[in-house]
C-alpha cells in the first residue's frame, strides 16, 4: 500500500500518545542499540533518540514514501528499507520498539516469537497495535463493502481483526521471555473539523481498500463511508467529534 505521510501525520498528536504510554513501561537505562520497526515517517523514532541519546538508533520500514520523510527530518538516524517479516539485524538491539505497525503483518503466531528472538538477551521487545477493528470506524468499511457496486473488489480484502486478544500474546510470549506485561488503553480522541474520523482512518486503514477501486467507484465508496461515519460519530454541541480508540500494549523482557 502507498502511504501518504501528510494524511497520516494530520493526527500526529493522537497517534503519538501511545508511544509515550509504551515507552513509560520500558525500563532500559542505557541501551546501545534501539530499533524502531515500521518506523513510518520517524516521529516515534525521534522520540526514541531523545529518550536514549547515547544509543545507535535504526528505523526500519518498507514504505519509500515514509522513509523519505523520515530521512528529511532526521538524517542522523539509520533508516533501513526492509519488510519486517524478513528483517534480521546484524547486531541484536537492546530495545526493539514497534508502534502501530505489526497489525499490518499476518501470522502473529510465528512473527512475534521470531521478532522476540532478534532482541539481545536482557533487552526489551515493546509493541503497540490498534485494537479497534470492531469499532464503527473500521467495521463500516466492511458494511459499505458488500454493496454490489464494489463487493467483488472489497470482499477479498476483508479479514479477521489482525490484532488478537491479550491472552493470545501472553501464551505465545510467556514461555520465551523473562517478564511480560500486556494491557489495553482506550483513548477518547477529541477530533475537530469535517469528517474527522474518516480523515483519521484515511491516514492508515482505509487506503488499502480505496486502492482496490477505480473511479468513479472509489469516490462513491468513500462518500458512502463518510456519510455513515457522520451518523456513527455525531458532532458534539461544541463542534468536537469523539472517536474512542482502543490499543493493545506489550512489553516483554527477553
Ligand atoms: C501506521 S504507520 C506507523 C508509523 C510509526 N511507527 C508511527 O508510530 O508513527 C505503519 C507503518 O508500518 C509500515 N509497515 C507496514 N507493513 C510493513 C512491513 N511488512 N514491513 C515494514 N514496514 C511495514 C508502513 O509502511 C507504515 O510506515
Amino acid at each position: 500500500m502507498a502511504w501518504n505521510p501528510q494524511q497520516y501525520l494530520a493526527f500526529a498528536d493522537h497517534r503519538l500518545r501511545p508511544v509515550f504510554d509504551l515507552l513509560a513501561r520500558v525500563p532500559a537505562e542505557d541501551p546501545n542499540r534501539v530499533t524502531d520497526l515500521g518506523c513510518g515517517a520517524g516521529n516515534a523514532t525521534r522520540i526514541l533518540q531523545q529518550t536514549w541519546p547515547g544509543a545507535a538508533i535504526t528505523g526500519v520500514d518498507s514504505s519509500p514514501e515514509m522513509l523519505a520523510r523520515a530521512r528529511k527530518e532526521a538524517p542522523d538516524i539509520a533508516w533501513v528499507e526492509s519488510d519486517i517479516a524478513a528483517w534480521r539485524p546484524a547486531e541484536k538491539p537492546d530495545v526493539l520498539f514497534t508502534n502501530a505497525a505489526l497489525h499490518w503483518l499476518d501470522g502473529h503466531e510465528s512473527l512475534f516469537p521470531a521478532l522476540a528472538a532478534q532482541v539481545k538477551p536482557g533487552g526489551y521487545f515493546a509493541v503497540q497495535m490498534p485494537a479497534n477493528f470492531r469499532a464503527p470506524s473500521h467495521r463500516t468499511i466492511e458494511d459499505v463493502g458488500i454493496d454490489p457496486r464494489w463487493r467483488s473488489a472489497i470482499e477479498p480484502l476483508i479479514k479477521d481483526p489482525p490484532t488478537r486478544e491479550p491472552e493470545f500474546y501472553y501464551d505465545l510470549l510467556s514461555p520465551i521471555t523473562a517478564s511480560l506485561e500486556i494491557w489495553h488503553i482506550e483513548y477518547l480522541q477529541v477530533l475537530r473539523g469535517e469528517d474527522p474520523v474518516a480523515e483519521f482512518v484515511k491516514g492508515s486503514w482505509l487506503p488499502h481498500f480505496l486502492e482496490a477501486l477505480a473511479e468513479p467507484a472509489r469516490s462513491e465508496f468513500e462518500a458512502e463511508y463518510r456519510a455513515r461515519l457522520r451518523a456513527a460519530y455525531p458532532k458534539r454541541p461544541d463542534g468536537a467529534t469523539l472517536f474512542p480508540f482502543k490499543r493493545l500494549f506489550i512489553v516483554a523482557r527477553v
